[in-house]
């Protein structure tokens, strides 16, 4: 087997630079309908509602299979508003794992509402819904906070266990509230991230599987109930004429000009999607034996957000790949319960499965460009790593 050493010198007339995401190869592909789309919000003139966003909407909801789609301005705003718009505040509880980026349980705070951490299931580290069920009971019987929603995070791109937690939903009382900022593009059961849950939360931050030139996010909707207050808060809690306030509301609105990139990379999007399955596979099929790549449950499909894995030797791993010039991501090195802004949420047990995720996983390269010949180079670097 060829070694570290070697593979640093052979990378470069091998396969060239490998980008961890790589947004300047995809915006080569579209630059000119990019350029279009963004002139003609120039020669409209509406950047604040303009039209682009009407279609951008419309186009989520179809392609998702949501009922409604409200195009907000960041994934956190898409987490925040349905929150306010359940009511959710001051004395309720909502169930979060430990295992994600820290604005979920910024989103939560932001609300007024308690986050409750859940531990993470060790094989597809997304929420661990026997945990869930414990930590439910637990809040039910100290009778100290409300049940008031689940917020699972379908984490790197794979859609959480849906089934098990509407059930649990279902006997709280709770509504769920998915984090699908990093699951565009997962399936379950059949259906689309965003027609999962009554309501999902999706970010449209630039590096992630469908992203904007900027911050952006939406909220895809299959509760009726919610559209309203929802649309509203997004607006200042204002009503149809955005005049009169009904309710508190934010500043949640996505620019036009974001809409007008999203609709011509929404428009690529599901062939990108075939191409980073293809990747997966590859990796999947060469490192399954060596680490233990994020699993799934029956019938999902990652939208590959990100592909990780965890492994042992993370960082022997990961410092043999960056001397080869293969870039790769840790996350996440801190579970939320560890982070001082919300330590006061931990409990004293801890949350083994967190801890022992944030010590283990390794993001690989993740992208519709990358070749399969690099894909392959990647595994190679990672063979030669674990021997070493
Ligand atoms: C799991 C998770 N939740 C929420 C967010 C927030 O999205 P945004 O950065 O668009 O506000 C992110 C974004 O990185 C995320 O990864």
């Amino acid at each position: 087997m060829n070694g570290v050493a070697n593979l640093a010198l052979e990378r470069e007339s091998r396969v060239g630079t490998i980008a961890f995401i790589d947004l300047k190869a995809q915006q080569k592909l579209i630059r000119d309908k990019v350029e279009a789309r963004l002139l003609a919000v120039l020669d409209h003139g509406r950047y604040i509602a303009g039209p682009e966003i009407d279609e951008l909407e419309e186009m989520l909801a179809q392609k998702t299979g949501a009922q409604k789609a409200i195009a907000c301005a960041s994934g956190t705003d898409a987490l925040i508003i349905p929150l306010m718009a359940l009511g959710v505040g001051a004395g309720d509880a909502v169930f979060i794992p430990a295992f994600t980026y820290n604005a979920t349980a910024n989103a939560v705070l932001i609300a007024g509402a308690t986050p409750v951490f859940v531990d993470i299931d060790l094989e597809t580290f997304n929420i661990c819904v026997d945990h869930l069920a414990e930590r439910m009971a637990e809040v039910a019987r100290e009778g100290k906070l409300n049940i008031k929603a689940i917020m699972p995070v379908d984490l790197f791109g794979t859609p959480a266990d849906y089934p098990r937690i509407a059930k649990l939903a279902e006997k709280y009382g709770a509504t769920v509230i998915a984090d699908g900022a990093q699951s565009f593009g997962g399936k379950q059961d059949g259906k689309w991230v965003g027609a999962l849950a009554p309501v999902t939360g999706t970010s449209f931050f630039p590096g992630k599987a469908l992203g904007a030139y900027g911050d952006a996010g939406a909220i895809l909707l299959n509760d009726e109930a919610m559209l309203e207050p929802c649309s509203s808060i997004r607006w200042h809690g204002t009503d149809a004429n955005k005049q009169n306030s009904v309710r508190v509301g934010m500043n949640g609105r996505l620019d036009t000009f974001q809409a007008a990139v999203l609709l011509e990379k929404l428009a690529i999007f599901y062939d990108e999607l075939e191409a980073r399955k293809k990747i997966a596979k590859i990796y999947n099929e060469r490192l399954g034996k060596l680490a233990a790549p994020q699993k799934m449950i029956a019938n999902t499909e990652s939208g590959y957000g990100y592909y990780t894995l965890a492994t042992e030797n993370r960082d022997t791993i990961r410092e043999a790949m960056n001397k080869v010039g293969v870039p790769t991501a840790i996350y996440y090195m801190t579970p939320l319960h560890k982070m001082p802004a919300f330590a006061d949420y931990a409990t004293a047990q801890g949350l083994p499965g967190c801890e022992w995720a944030a010590e283990r996983v390794l993001s690989l390269p993740m992208h519709p460009y990358l070749s399969e010949e690099q894909a392959h180079f990647i595994c190679e670097v990672f063979e030669a790593a674990m021997a070493l």
